[in-house]
């Protein structure tokens, strides 16, 4: 349970606004707080101290509200939830959130167990939090209320809520207390969170599990009602851990004047799945047949230097009238097996009547006690470890702080504690806290990374093969990702550790993730790696080990040489099978393919311009599954910072065939494309069309000065249709083209179109060389054959392909069975069209 949770506070609400005594350090932080609503003239009082993502802190502030008449126990507070949000820079963001909730969520309440709010606020998916709070239908029967969390964003926007299973009230004083239940945000906090309560009524507890999603909403996923029989005292806890399941630990102890035969009180552990119910019963920690021991408080988190998690535990250990506290820690692992039991000595100090023990960041523990002295609050604290060295907390031993005495520690062991503000001010104290690992402190935030290459801020070539993480401790892989993302933030890939084809070990303690060759493609760029928990874990201990956060490990391409400027490029890619048939029959095809452009040109990544598409598609019939193309084109770059033209070809074909971890297998277009074909660029026909169109020329040279010579030999003869000779070689020319590359990808159109390509030709020459016998009757005409032998035969040949496919293709075709195609031949590229015939006639596209 919380620190604050065993404040026994008496004062607090006379002593609110109450002078301090002005201590000069350089860690004092002073915020002059001007609150963005008309709220009350009150001292602000930070409530509440969070450590955000991001190196963030956020700061819960509250101001009585002097309007409402003190009450014995109650304090009315404004009716806003005011967030300080103070970043790494020391600027300061207020924001002030009027919630449309109950009033008494805004009341203090003195309980036993320190002060009850309903109102209490967690970090949750690095961008949103989560605001627990109440409602109740009667505010005078304790069994009308209910609990509920709202998720809200820093700039005050409100997302989902939900109502928790259940409420707890206690049925001898029959009360609804605030604060009954701990809420223990996943260690993935996208995993979201788990929330412990008591059941009324019994010895029952319940957990229960929610997520909340990405646009924050809060689902439920479940929950496990679990007994524990009636114990004198209950101690119990839970830590989330880096494989996202959480761990209870929990205490529970009998009457130390019953003495009892069977060994009962102990320590156990159960390990709670995510998102599953349990099957599992709790393992044994420690057990004893000695009475007298009671534990009062547990205290775990994941241990960063060490392996596993570790708790501090405090027990009093009472015989007679002798009464004693003692702590001792041990480590667990996440299977549920606890060692390095260990006793921990901690010095007292007459002025404080409460403390604890705090793991620290960089190993060791932080132990922290608050007194009271003349109705001020004083906090007193040290350093040590295991091994019973002892350092300063390098702050005044003791310090005042405010009533509630709110801390935290920071991951860069920097303690955070909240003292009282000279009016209309608020204050915190900081203080770095001695680092015993700091050696091996790298810069990852990880303890376990020794090194990488690239190392933080290296400049790399683009062609980077292989980045490397070696670890103290011998590894191994895990189902946790490692993703490459551009400062941005776009995901240029993403590989999970158990993926052999990507993730691989260098050694024993190194692993090796492979660079698809479109990854780095940026110059000059700023990229970073994240590597996801349980990315890896520790070999010998078989324990998931925590990873490295966004923005941690980055580093720079280096500027190359800009490109020569290509020409435009035409290809396609293919779709999957299930892609095919969403594309054909469900998917609107225009925003379909919209959002296919949009998707590939974020992707590699180019100015989306750059990426065209004609709306037609054909079918591949060199697969067994129907599957289509769809032509996509690069146009070259605008300018020269800009990726060219061949290299985003290059992009785009290592980001299709790497579908599996890279973005398009997150694109809602693009993840249906097919990753065994990539993307292939296709004989770009204006080239083509050019050159055939440079050999017409030359044959038509050719052809007029035969011309001139066949008239010079015979004026009166026909000699024009030597001209037409131009126009029907381009023809045959691009009637094989057309069969050799295109009609073979239509099945049914392969056999008739060389039918009716050969079938005329052949029909043709022997009507021409018939005619061509007969006109030979005619005299002039034999002479001139006869001495212009090797013209005519090129005439019997060309008069044969003068075929005329386009009334033979614009005939109806059926195509794979289902669809009755039309297709058209348009005579200067040849790309072939069909659609459906149900489909609109103005979606095809007619080119040029
Ligand atoms: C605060 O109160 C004053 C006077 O009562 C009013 O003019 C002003 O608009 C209020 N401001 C806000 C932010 O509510
Ligand atoms: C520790 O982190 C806090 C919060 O990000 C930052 O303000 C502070 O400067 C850091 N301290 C050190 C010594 O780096
Ligand atoms: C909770 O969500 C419901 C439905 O979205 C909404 O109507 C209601 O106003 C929300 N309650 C609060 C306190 O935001
Ligand atoms: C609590 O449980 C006892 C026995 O099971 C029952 O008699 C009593 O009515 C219960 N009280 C409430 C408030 O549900
Ligand atoms: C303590 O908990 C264990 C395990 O849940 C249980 O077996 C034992 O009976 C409990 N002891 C007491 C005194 O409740």
């Amino acid at each position: 349970m919380k620190f604050n949770d065993y404040i026994f506070i008496f004062t607090i609400f006379t002593i609110i606004s109450f002078a301090i005594l002005p201590i000069t350090t350089q860690n004092y932080f002073t915020y002059y707080d001007i609150p963005t609503v008309n709220a009350s003239k009150s001292t602000p009082t930070i409530f509440d101290i969070i450590n955000y993502s991001d190196n963030k802190i956020i700061l819960r502030i509250i101001r009585p509200d002097l309007s409402i008449p003190s009450e014995e126990g109650l304090l009315w507070l404004d009716k806003y939830l005011s967030l300080r949000t103070i970043y790494p820079d020391g600027k300061v963001v207020p924001i002030d959130i009027k919630l449309d909730i109950q009033d008494f969520n805004f009341c203090l309440t003195n309980e036993v167990y320190g002060i009850g709010s309903p109102i209490k606020i967690y970090p949750i998916r690095s961008k949103f939090l989560l605001v627990t709070y109440a409602e109740a239908a009667d505010l005078n029967d304790p069994f009308t209320y209910i609990e509920k969390a709202m998720v809200i964003d820093l700039n005050g926007n409100i997302y989902g809520n939900t109502t928790f299973k259940s409420t707890y009230v206690d049925v001898v004083t029959n009360q609804w207390l605030p604060d009954q239940a701990g809420i223990f945000v996943n260690y993935n906090s996208y995993k979201g969170f788990l929330r412990v309560i008591p059941i009324t009524n019994t010895s029952d507890f319940g957990f229960e599990r929610y997520e909340v999603t990405g646009d924050g909403n809060i689902l439920f996923l479940v929950q496990d009602i679990l007994n524990f029989k009636e114990s004198l005292s209950l101690m119990l806890t839970a830590i989330p851990m880096v494989d996202g399941r959480y761990a209870i630990v929990y205490a529970n102890s009998t009457d130390s004047e019953v003495t009892s035969i069977i060994p009962q009180e102990g320590l156990y552990i159960l390990i709670l799945e995510y998102d599953k119910e349990t099957e599992r019963e709790p393992a044994v920690l420690y057990q004893t047949t000695i009475h007298g021991l009671k534990f009062t408080d547990i205290n775990c988190d994941v241990s960063y230097v060490g392996i596993g998690q570790v708790c501090i535990v405090t027990g009093e250990y009472t015989i007679g009238a002798v009464k004693e506290t003692i702590y001792f820690k041990f480590d667990f692992l996440s299977c549920g097996t606890a060692y390095n039991f260990k006793p921990l000595k901690i010095q007292t100090n007459p002025l404080i009547e409460y403390y604890a023990v705090q793991l620290l960041p960089y190993g060791g523990y932080l132990l922290s006690g608050i007194g009271s002295v003349d109705n001020i609050t004083i906090v007193y604290g040290y350093v040590f470890n295991d091994d019973g060295e002892v350092y300063s907390w390098n702050l005044p031993n003791i310090v005042e702080s405010n009533v509630i005495a709110g801390s935290t520690i920071l991951r860069n062991n920097t303690f955070v504690l909240a003292r009282v503000g000279e009016k209309p001010r608020w204050a915190l104290i900081t203080t770095e806290l001695h680092k015993f690992n700091e050696d091996r402190d790298h810069g990852y935030n990880n303890f376990h990374i020794a090194s990488t290459t690239p190392s933080i801020d290296d400049m790399i070539p683009s062609d980077l093969e292989f980045l490397n993480i070696k670890y103290y401790n011998k590894v191994e892989l895990s189902n946790g990702n490692i993703t490459i993302f551009q400062d941005d933030g776009n995901i240029r890939q993403t590989t999970s550790g158990i993926n052999g084809r990507y993730v691989s070990y260098g050694d024993d303690t190194t692993i090796k993730v492979a660079i698809l060759k479109s990854t780095f493609n940026q110059p000059g760029r700023r990229y970073y790696v994240s590597i996801d928990n349980n990315s890896v874990k520790d070999k010998i201990y078989q324990e998931p080990l925590y990873g490295v956060n966004d923005h941690v490990w980055s580093f720079t391409t280096t500027q190359t040489e800009t490109e020569i400027s290509s020409d435009d490029v035409m290809g396609q890619v293919r779709l999957t099978p299930e892609g095919t048939s969403y594309f054909l029959y469900e998917a609107d095809r225009e925003v379909f393919l919209m959002k296919l452009k949009r998707e590939l040109a974020d992707a590699i990544p180019v100015n989306p311009n750059r990426i065209t598409t004609n709306e037609g598609f054909e079918i591949d019939t060199s697969v067994s599954q129907k599957q289509i193309f769809l032509s996509i084109d690069i146009k070259k770059m605008e300018t020269e910072q800009e990726r060219s033209v061949s290299l985003a070809i290059m992009d785009l074909d290592s980001l299709i065939k790497n579908k599996p971890i890279t973005v398009i297998a997150s694109g809602e277009s693009t993840s249906y494309l097919d990753e065994d074909y990539g993307y292939k660029t296709l004989p770009n026909w204006r080239k083509t069309y050019g050159s055939a169109l440079l050999g017409i020329f030359a044959i038509t040279l050719v052809l007029i000065c035969f011309f001139f010579y066949a008239k010079r030999k015979n004026a009166d003869a026909k000699n024009t249709v030597i001209f037409q000779l131009g126009i029907i070689i381009f023809d045959v020319i691009m009637d094989i083209t057309f069969i050799i590359t295109k009609a073979k990808n239509i099945e049914a159109l392969y056999i008739p179109s060389i039918l009716f390509t050969i079938g005329p030709f052949i029909i043709s020459v022997i009507i021409a060389f018939v005619i061509i016998k007969k006109e030979e009757k005619m005299r002039e005409f034999f002479e001139w054959s006869r001495e212009n032998k090797k013209v005519v035969d090129v005439f019997t040949v060309l008069a044969g392909s003068e075929v005329e496919l386009l009334t033979i293709l614009e005939s109806k075709v059926i195509i794979g069975g289902n669809i009755v195609g039309r297709l058209y031949r348009f005579r200067d590229y040849k790309r072939v069209v069909y659609e459906s015939a149900d489909n609109d006639e103005s979606n095809v596209k007619k080119e040029p």
